[in-house]
C-alpha cells in the first residue's frame, strides 16, 4: 500500500520547529501502530516533540488519533453518573483503593482502568493482586456489569484500548521521550476518553516523587489535559498535590491496602484521608453529585460496604489476611529534634528495591515488601526512635533499600511550617468548553 506521507518529512517538519498538519498526525499514528512507521522513526519524531513541543491543536488532534487507534468503551448502559480520577504517579499513591468505593457509595460510577507499577511509582493493580483471588482482567460485559451492579471496577485496560498508546509509551520509556508534556498528557488523556468515562478528575503530582517536579511544569500538563478532556466532551477538573514527601505511612503493595481499609474503616493518616474526600468531593461534583457529602459514607461504614462488595465481584476475599514480610530492619534516629522532611523519591526507590516495584514490564512484585514510615514531616523524635521500617522476603534486599534511604529523612532543631497538600486546582474555562483555545506551542521540560 503506497503511504500517503513519508515519516521523514513529518520528523523533519518537527525537527525544524514546525507545525503537523492534521493529515500528517492522523497518518503517523495510525502507520506507527501497524508497523509502517518504524521504532528508530517513531523515536526521532517523540525526540523532536519533546525539544520542540506542540501547539494546542496538534496536541488534540494527536490525542483524537491515538484514541481512534482503538475501541471507544460505551458507558451507556451504567444508570449512574460515570466519573474516574486519574494520579500522574506518586510514593505512597493508595487513593484510589478508598476513592473508587467512596464515589460508588455516594451514587457515581467509577470506571477505573489502572495500571501497574514501574520505577519508584506504584501500580494499583499491584496493590489490589495482593488480595487473594482478586482479578484484575475483566472483559468489557464484565467491567460494564460490575458499573452497573457495584458502581465500581478496578481492572486493566483491554488490549484494545488506546493500541497506539501502549506501542508509543514503551518507545518512549527506553528513549528517553517519557518527559514531553505533549506525549505524557494524550497519553493518560487517550486512555480515559476512551474508557467512555463522563467526567474525570486529575490527581496532578508535583515534587521528589512525582514526574513533575515544579508547580509550574505540573500546571501545564493539567491545563493541558484539562482542555483535552472538555474538547472531547468529558468534564475535566485537576488538583495539583503534593508529592515531595509519601503519601500516608505505607509504601509497598500489601501494606497500601492495609492502609486503604484503615480509612474505609474511618481512621487512616490524615493526609490520606484529607486526599480521598478532596478528590471525592470533585469527582461528585463533575458527576452532578455536589450534595453529596463524601464524609459521612466514610463514616458511617458505606464506603467500607462498596469496597466489599467491589472485591468480592472481582473474586477476592476482602476478609483474607494479606501476606507479611518475614525480613524487617528499622532504622531509628540518632539525634532528637522534628522530622523537616521525608524524601519521597527516595523511599520510592527504598521500596522498589525491597521488591515492591519491578525494573522491566515482566518482572513480578514482592506482595508484602515495602517501607514503612513510623515519622512524618513535623513529628517530634527522640535519638533511638525508630523512624521507618524496611520489609522484605528476601533479607539480601535489605542493603540496597538502605542505600537508597541514606538523608532521606532530615531531622531539624525546629518543626517545619506546615505545607498544603492540595496545592491549586485547574478547571475548564467557558472557551475550553466550547472549543479549544490553539495554545501557545507547549514545550517540554525534563522531569
Ligand atoms: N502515565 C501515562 O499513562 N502516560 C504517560 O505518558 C505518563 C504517565
Amino acid at each position: 500500500m503506497s503511504e500517503p506521507f513519508a515519516a521523514v518529512d513529518v520528523i523533519r517538519t518537527k525537527r525544524d520547529g514546525g507545525t503537523l498538519s492534521d493529515g500528517q498526525i492522523d497518518w503517523v499514528v495510525d502507520a506507527y501502530t501497524r508497523g509502517a512507521v518504524a521504532d528508530e522513526q517513531m523515536s526521532a519524531l517523540a525526540m523532536a516533540i519533546l525539544l520542540r513541543g506542540m501547539t494546542g491543536a496538534e496536541i488534540a488532534r494527536w490525542t483524537a488519533a491515538m484514541i481512534a487507534s482503538g475501541e471507544r468503551l460505551d458507558l451507556s448502559a451504567v444508570p449512574r453518573p460515570t466519573v474516574d480520577k486519574h494520579s500522574t504517579g506518586g510514593v505512597g499513591d493508595k487513593i484510589t483503593l478508598p476513592l473508587t468505593p467512596l464515589v460508588a457509595a455516594c451514587g457515581g460510577a467509577v470506571p477505573q482502568l489502572s495500571g501497574r507499577g514501574l520505577g519508584h511509582t506504584g501500580g494499583t493493580l499491584d496493590k489490589l493482586e495482593t488480595i487473594p483471588g482478586f482479578r484484575v482482567a475483566l472483559s468489557n460485559d464484565e467491567f460494564i456489569a460490575q458499573l452497573r451492579d457495584v458502581g465500581a471496577a478496578i481492572c486493566a485496560a483491554g488490549e484494545g484500548l488506546a493500541p497506539a498508546d501502549r506501542k508509543l509509551y514503551a518507545l518512549r520509556d527506553v528513549t528517553g521521550t517519557v518527559e514531553a508534556i505533549p506525549l505524557i498528557a494524550s497519553s493518560i488523556m487517550s486512555k480515559k476518553i476512551a474508557e467512555g468515562t463522563g467526567a474525570l478528575v486529575l490527581d496532578v503530582k508535583v515534587g521528589s516523587g512525582a514526574f513533575m517536579k515544579s508547580l509550574d511544569d505540573a500546571r501545564v500538563l493539567a491545563r493541558t489535559m484539562v482542555e483535552l478532556g472538555g474538547a472531547h466532551g468529558v468534564t475535566t477538573v485537576a488538583l495539583l498535590t503534593e508529592m515531595s514527601t509519601p503519601l500516608g505511612r505505607a509504601v509497598g503493595n500489601a501494606v497500601e491496602v492495609e492502609e486503604s481499609v484503615e480509612v474505609l474503616a474511618g481512621g487512616g493518616p490524615a493526609d490520606i484521608v484529607e486526599l480521598t474526600l478532596a478528590l471525592a468531593r470533585e469527582m461528585l461534583a463533575c458527576a452532578g453529585l455536589s450534595d453529596v457529602d463524601p464524609s459521612v459514607a466514610l463514616s458511617d461504614g458505606r464506603a467500607m460496604d462498596s469496597w466489599r462488595a467491589m472485591v468480592r465481584a472481582q473474586g477476592g476475599d476482602p476478609d483474607a489476611a494479606l501476606a507479611q514480610a518475614p525480613e524487617r530492619e528499622e532504622v531509628r534516629a540518632d539525634g532528637d529534634g522534628y522530622v523537616a522532611a521525608v524524601d519521597a523519591y527516595a523511599i520510592g526507590v527504598a521500596a522498589w528495591r525491597l521488591g515492591a516495584g519491578r525494573a522491566r514490564k515482566e518482572d513480578p512484585v514482592s506482595a508484602a515488601a515495602g517501607v514503612i514510615l513510623h515519622r512524618r514531616p513535623g513529628d517530634e523524635v527522640r535519638a533511638g526512635d525508630v523512624l521507618y521500617e524496611l520489609r522484605a522476603d528476601d533479607p539480601a534486599r535489605i542493603a540496597g533499600a538502605l542505600d537508597a534511604v541514606q538523608g532521606a529523612v532530615t531531622i531539624a532543631a525546629h518543626a517545619p511550617a506546615p505545607t498544603p497538600l492540595i496545592l491549586d486546582r485547574v478547571a475548564q474555562t467557558r472557551r475550553a468548553k466550547a472549543k479549544p483555545r490553539a495554545r501557545k506551542s507547549t514545550r517540554a521540560t525534563k522531569a
